[in-house]
């Protein structure tokens, strides 16, 4: 099973229309209002003419089987609704080097992209993708140099930068600045969040310690 390139667009799409939405004056701190527009910029130039077959077929990553519970709140949230009936579908996939520590973390969570180097839709200056994370599952501290935007769509996780941690339900856009640590525990429930990438988006995120 393969996702469509129109049901990989209408993601796309529906996560640029919130960013916009999420531009109206006083919504958002300045930071992230700038980094919003930035992104929103950079996806103008993406060309979403036509997408690449080998980034829409579907990983079959087990990471899939930790998302049964994700969908009560659909309704509410056009992004999720827009991802949900193709978490099946899409080419997720996990990247770090395995970890003592946590051997099963890269079938726990994972992350599929549709606009980035290695994406449907190709970009080296913004990627657009969704990140997975298992029920009670900790995605140890790491960093990257680009800037990370986060839109929390299920699962109320803590969510440590810098040291500090918050618990962020759906909704919430969390704004990661380059190469600064961070980490989420998920709670008894997946954790389900959009993510934009600016900035050096070739630089793969590494872990912080093993
Ligand atoms: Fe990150």
């Amino acid at each position: 099973m393969a996702l469509s390139s129109h049901a990989a667009l209408a993601a796309v799409d529906a996560v640029r229309q919130h960013f916009a939405e999420r531009l109206a004056p006083g919504k958002e701190s300045a930071p992230v209002a700038a980094e919003l527009e930035h992104i929103l910029a950079l996806l103008a130039d993406v060309d979403f003419s036509k997408a690449d077959e080998k980034h829409l077929q579907a990983s079959g990553h087990p990471v899939i089987r930790h998302l049964q519970q994700v969908g009560v709140s659909a309704k509410d949230n056009e992004v999720l609704a827009a991802f949900l009936p193709h978490l099946d579908a899409l080419p997720w996939r996990y990247s770090y080097e395995t970890r003592a520590d946590a051997p099963d973390i890269g079938e726990r969570m994972a992350w599929a992209e549709l606009v980035g180097p290695i994406a449907p839709f190709k970009s080296e200056k913004v990627c657009i993708g969704l990140t997975a994370i298992g029920p009670g599952l900790l995605y140890p501290a790491h960093y990257h140099p680009a800037v990370e935007t986060y839109l929390v769509l299920f699962g109320t996780a803590r969510w440590t930068a810098e040291g500090i941690t918050r618990e962020h339900p759906p909704g919430t856009l969390i704004l990661h600045p380059s190469n600064i640590i961070h980490a989420m525990q998920a709670s008894d429930e997946p954790l389900l969040a959009a993510y934009a990438w600016t900035g050096d988006v070739e630089t793969l995120s590494a872990y912080a310690e093993q």
